[in-house]
């Protein structure tokens, strides 16, 4: 059977957009920002997104055109016979990692909406907005009825054909959540208070730059939003033919996606400081902040509604491209076909994710990694680990396993002597020496 491809040069924009911006940019971002202090923070990640996402975002989704198969595929396709095809094992597990929580997390934004468009949350709840997250996640089985939802969802649509299912919901749900943010962000920038988060998202507190795990906090983000370093960006890849030219794809794609964190920093913390809620509550934060600004803001019911939606719509578009990385290994593999594989891998996930919701109630007590629930373990081992090694391996790969002619080739750079020569040095020894800096810095070697 042939090897399934884009319909058009907007289709693959479209769906690496789609898989780009998402959770990651309004509900990771801000608390992982609000975590390492702000400003600082967002600086490292501007530099993190410049100097090694973009590139490669380039390097990966070039990668996967090249050999036109899955993430193990392709190595194993493009260098038969070495061990390179491991980076796509990697890949496979943070897929596994990254969408048992994401689903959970974006379980919670499909109740959310429902608990707009029933109007609950309307007015603030007796036990303010912070309890009743508290209350709803910490529930046995309530908030895996909407996780559940969402996988089925995410299923249907990686079954359905990639193209077909996501294509046509970005074109209109992408340009809506910009609006919708754009309009918030005015409106949290308007309270009473709100320079203070201006402040803290724009003025970096040098100090915060001794901390180590603000480095890899930053990677970790650059590599999480732009869906790097798992293999998502590389089978989106791998459905494109030839005529698209990449570098600018690559580009756009990243500008997109840090409009879109940006943004979201612009809605969170201004408002964060405006209702005294604490930058540093973790995941649940933006549950917290959002509904408290949709309660103050005229028509904010209204609001509330669409916005969820529209999360939900940015979720699944995100969700499809992890859930894609594995169902194509899998699928010409054991040669299963695209539904069944799709039902298997998104079950597979839903089991795990049953973990991760449990940690915010009756498990809330199981820390694997330091301090950190099932879900920020889960999240610190993927975003911060395998994706920047994931990414390396990329970068090596595509510096050092090719030759230097055919990896310009591959990323369409031949005919641009100074970017081609730019991107060359970055993917061969800029990039890999800085994650590899920032991993030792961690470890406390350097
Ligand atoms: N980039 C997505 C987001 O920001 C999440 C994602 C991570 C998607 C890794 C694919 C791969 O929400
Ligand atoms: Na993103």
């Amino acid at each position: 059977m042939a090897r399934e491809k884009w319909g058009s040069k907007l289709g693959f924009m479209l769906a690496a957009m789609g898989s780009a911006v998402g959770l990651g940019n309004i509900w990771r971002f801000s608390f992982v920002a609000g975590n390492n202090g702000g400003g600082a923070f967002l600086l490292l990640y501007l530099l993190c997104v410049i100097i090694i996402g973009v590139p490669l975002l380039l390097t990966e989704v070039s990668i996967g055109r090249k050999a036109e198969s899955d993430v193990v595929g392709s190595f194993k396709k493009l260098s038969p016979g070495t061990p390179w095809f491991l980076t796509g094992f990697f890949g496979v597990l943070s897929a596994f990692l990254i969408l048992s929580f994401y689903a959970v997390v974006a379980g919670w934004s499909i109740y959310y909406f429902w608990e707009y468009v029933s109007g609950q949350f309307f007015v603030e709840p007796a036990e303010g907005y912070a309890g009743a997250f508290g209350g709803f996640t910490a529930h046995a089985w309530h908030p895996l009825l909407w996780t559940a939802l969402f996988m089925i969802l995410t299923i249907v649509i990686v079954y359905s054909g990639v193209k077909k299912g996501i294509e046509a919901a970005n074109k209109i749900f992408m340009p809506l959540l910009a609006i919708i943010l754009i309009i918030l962000a005015f409106y949290s920038i308007s309270l009473e208070g709100a320079v203070e988060g201006v402040r803290f998202l724009f003025q970096p507190n040098w100090e915060a730059l001794k901390e180590p795990s603000i480095y890899i906090a930053a990677l970790g983000q650059a590599f999480f939003s732009l869906s790097l370093g798992m293999g998502a960006m590389l089978t989106y890849g791998s459905y494109l033919t030839k005529e698209n030219k990449l570098p600018s794809a690559a580009l756009g794609i990243g500008l997109m996606d840090t409009f879109f964190a940006v943004i979201s920093g612009l809605v969170i913390f201004p408002a964060v400081f405006a209702f005294g809620i604490d930058p540093s509550s973790g995941p649940p934060l933006v549950f917290i902040t959002l509904p408290s600004i949709f309660e103050q803001m005229p028509m904010g019911g209204i609001i509330g509604i669409v916005f969820f939606f529209a999360l939900i719509l940015a979720a699944l578009s995100s969700s499809v491209s992890i859930l894609e990385v594995p169902t194509a290994y899998f699928m010409r593999v054991f040669h299963w076909s695209r539904r069944f594989t799709s039902i298997l891998m998104g079950t597979i996930m839903f089991a795990l994710g049953i973990t991760v919701s449990l940690g915010f109630g009756m498990w809330a007590d199981v820390t694997p990694i330091g301090e950190r629930n099932i879900l920020d373990s889960m999240d610190y081992v993927a975003s911060n680990i395998l994706l920047p090694l994931g990414g390396l391996a990329m970068a090596l790969f595509a510096g050092w396993y090719f030759k230097k002619s055919e990896a310009l080739e591959a990323t369409d750079l031949t005919h641009s002597a100074i970017i081609g020569n730019i991107w060359y040095t970055i993917v061969k020894f800029l990039a890999p020496i800085i994650i590899v800096l920032i991993f030792l810095n961690k470890l406390g070697v350097i």
